[in-house]
């Protein structure tokens, strides 16, 4: 089996009002976040999600952290979080000073064990932070159960789940405040980008007053500043090529699905190949198609399998190191002496697969086939 055609893991798809809205963002000289195509990005995103209101900032990690600041989390604070997920997810809590606790994942859904969350819960946790695991959305009743009866605060991490819902609600409107990434390889992406999105106007406020370096959101542009804020700003040109993705969000969101559900139907009957269970109820957007290998009996290593997609052309991304082995946390001070058994068995023998949305169906099963004819 060959073919000539190099397979990257995820490259952006770009194919509507993207061009002409950029160049309207330069020609008229609205390059920086001023420009107009911001707050048209937020309003059509909010919409998108069914949300109040939507905070554009320049990449995700900085939305989860811009949701955090707004709702008063700091030092002294402890925040739970998967430990099977993005580091950016436990680098925005440090950027708080609170502290970033683990919980594994769930064997099926990969997504934040609900029935462990309240093991982690002290009087020191203020939030659980939910993340949507490469586009599957979380059990996200179990967790706002939990969350009313500790009196905690949930951020969803919805990084990865632009369009997915959950009983059919949109993703990112089950919280206090919810952060998006819009990195190239998202479903809806600016290159890099995020937003945070609320229906509270209070949280709305500091959001933008948090981001803008806590200028006097109210009374003149006096140079006095009462905080200590950020510049967490997105950029018109960024603004504008959201606008043009989020008027095709659905369209995207439906290829990825569709190519979710080709690589099941190429590789679900594979032994010891693995997918991520969608949790009841709810749309999985397929970000990443991701697939777990069972060595035994697929009878080659991940390892093994990777190097001979390689070779022929898929380039492939392992998954997520677990939060709990991360020098970087263990030198914060993070608590990393608990075991995490799903989480490793994810990263050990997890990886992604080409993923971008305009995938065509014949790209799709020549990568099966690989997979396939590489079993033994
Ligand atoms: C779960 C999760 N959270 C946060 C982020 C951070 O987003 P960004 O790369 O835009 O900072 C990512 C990025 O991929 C992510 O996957």
């Amino acid at each position: 089996m060959s073919s000539d055609k190099r397979y990257f893991v995820c490259e952006p798809y770009l194919n509507g009002n993207e061009t002409k809205y950029v160049m309207d963002a330069v020609s008229t000289g609205w390059i920086s976040s001023s420009g107009s195509y911001v707050n048209k990005f937020e309003d059509a995103f909010a919409k998108y999600c069914d949300v109040k209101h939507g905070i554009a900032v320049c990449n995700g990690t900085v939305a989860i952290h811009l949701a955090l600041a707004a709702l008063g989390i700091g030092q002294g604070d402890e925040v739970i979080i998967p430990s099977f997920t993005m580091i950016a997810t436990a680098f925005a809590v440090c950027y708080t000073g609170a502290m970033p606790v683990f919980v594994d994942a769930d064997k099926d859904t990969w997504n934040i064990d609900v029935t462990k969350i309240e093991d982690k819960i002290t009087p020191k946790t203020k939030a659980i932070i939910p993340v949507h695991v490469f586009g599957n959305p979380c059990d996200m009743d179990a967790i706002c159960d939990i969350a009313k009866r500790h009196n905690l605060f949930v951020v969803e991490d919805a990084a990865e789940a632009h369009g997915a819902t959950y009983k059919g609600r949109k993703v990112g409107s089950f919280s206090d405040i919810a952060a998006f990434s819009f990195f190239a390889n998202k479903n809806v992406t600016t290159g890099e980008g995020g937003m945070c999105i609320t229906n509270d106007d209070n949280y709305d406020m500091l959001c933008r007053y948090y981001k803008n370096v806590c200028f006097n959101p109210n009374g003149p542009r006096d140079y006095l500043h009462n905080d200590i804020g950020f510049n967490y700003r997105m950029s018109n040109i960024h603004a504008a090529i959201g606008l043009a993705q989020t008027e095709k969000a659905d369209e995207y969101k439906k290829m990825r699905m569709t190519n979710h559900s080709l690589y099941k139907k190429y590789l679900g009957d594979v032994e010891g190949i693995l997918f991520q269970k969608d949790e009841a109820d709810s749309e999985n957007v397929g970000w990443m198609n991701t697939i777990v290998l069972e060595p035994e009996k697929y009878g080659r290593t991940r390892d093994e399998l990777v190097a001979y997609l390689k070779d022929n052309g898929i380039d492939t991304r392992l998954l997520f190191k677990s939060m709990s082995i991360q020098p970087a946390l263990q030198k914060y001070g993070c608590d990393c002496s608990g075991k995490y058994p799903v989480t490793d068995y994810l990263s050990d023998n997890g990886f992604y697969l080409p993923s971008a949305s305009n995938l065509q169906e014949e790209d799709i099963k020549y990568i099966c086939d690989v997979v396939k004819g590489f079993a033994k």
